[in-house]
């Protein structure tokens, strides 16, 4: 572990100034470069199961569908219809039948997008369907989610979403014994959180706060009380304390070990950022899957998934001790961004503050950031 202790150059870097989570010019650049632009973690591929079902999520500045066709696949559209521009779906989930249909004039979408019926459509012979139909926007399915580019070119997804991962677990198998697009989902708690997305993800990446704000985690994880963060060392996952039975709140035993994971992944924690608005952590028994939904440059929210082996869901099993544990970190991490929002905007931070060493990596998202945004 000497390696954990090591740091080079000084000791204090700067970091972003306070402008950059507070301006909302900012944030409009951030919509075009990054999150209109990048991979969103839309929904869980098993919570659109049969035909016609529907979800609506927000990526950037627009809205999206995401429909299960009669053909068993998912698509996603831009939620607007071509008509006159109404907004064709205000739920956030549904069902139809056949079509998604507008309620401003009726126009009819089929769920491959295709116009399929429109009030006098009959007597415009003339009107081409498909040029005519829902805007597509590209998908690809991971991890038993659906995820969405609105990209004309989308960017590669095996470098960037599949890459984060193994770039932080420094093998691409690392990810597959925990199989979790063959998980279920045991609990979900959306938070809404008053503080720039950027500071939930510095607040990830490092872990200089664990001793203070995050009792019980570093109960589990002791390690973390000295303020590394796995994610600062490729392929490290933090071993649980000796006395800890599992990945729980109060340390008793979890759930059995997901059967694919080998031997150096039982008892120890992994975590991945995949940027720009995903979290994932990974324990023996369960994955836990962050998404970040940015709608304002101060206002987040974040849904976050505990992902079960089916047979803990099948059974009834109480996950409630498993899913307190982060639960718990969310609230504490969540109120220290939103702790830390108002002094991005104070004149005491219009230069920024700096990164202590354990940190110096959060200064890689930091030029990851600026050069998005050149
Ligand atoms: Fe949708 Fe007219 S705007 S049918
Ligand atoms: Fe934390």
């Amino acid at each position: 572990m000497t390696t954990l202790e090591q740091s080079t150059g000084s000791s204090l870097i700067p970091t972003l100034g306070g402008r950059w989570y507070t301006d909302p010019a900012v944030f409009i650049r951030e919509q075009e470069r990054v999150f209109e632009a990048m991979w969103t973690c839309a929904v869980r591929s098993d919570e659109v199961t049969t035909p016609g079902s529907f979800r609506r999520v927000q990526v950037g500045r627009e809205s999206v569908l995401v429909v299960r066709g009669r053909d068993g696949a998912l698509r996603a559209f831009l939620n607007v219809c071509r008509h006159r521009g109404a907004q064709l779906c205000t739920e956030d989930s549904g069902q139809v039948r056949t079509t998604l249909r507008c309620p401003y004039h009726a126009w009819s979408f089929g769920l491959d997008g295709a116009l399929v019926a429109a009030p006098n459509l009959a007597r415009m012979p003339d009107v081409d369907r498909m040029a005519n139909g829902l805007v597509p926007v590209h998908l690809q399915e991971w991890l038993g989610y659906a995820w969405v580019c609105l990209a004309d070119e989308p960017p590669s997804f095996a470098e960037d979403v599949r890459g984060a991962v193994t770039e932080r677990l420094g093998d691409p198998a690392a990810i597959e014994g925990y199989d979790v697009g063959g998980l279920r989902l045991g609990r979900r708690i959306r938070y809404d959180v008053a503080a720039n997305w950027k500071l939930i993800v510095e607040n990830f990446m490092e872990c200089y706060h664990c001793a203070t704000i995050h009792p019980e985690l570093t109960d589990v994880l002791p390690e973390f009380a000295r303020g590394y963060a796995a994610q600062s060392f490729v392929g490290h996952g933090a071993e649980f304390a000796a006395g800890a039975e599992g990945f729980t709140v109060d340390g008793s035993a979890g759930f059995a070990a997901l059967p694919g994971i080998d031997a150096e992944q039982d008892r120890r924690y992994y975590a991945a950022t995949i940027k720009p608005t995903v979290f994932l952590n990974l324990v023996p028994d369960h994955v836990i899957l962050l998404r970040m939904t940015p709608l304002a440059v101060d206002c987040t929210v974040v849904e976050c998934d505990w992902l079960y082996a089916p047979e803990v869901i099948e059974s009834g099993q109480d996950v409630s001790r498993s899913a307190e544990l982060f639960h718990r970190v969310n609230l504490q991490d969540f109120d220290a961004c939103e702790r830390t929002q108002p002094g991005m905007a104070s004149r005491a931070y219009a230069a920024g503050g700096v990164l202590v060493p354990a940190e110096h990596h959060l200064g890689a998202f930091h030029d990851w950031v600026r050069e998005r945004l050149a």
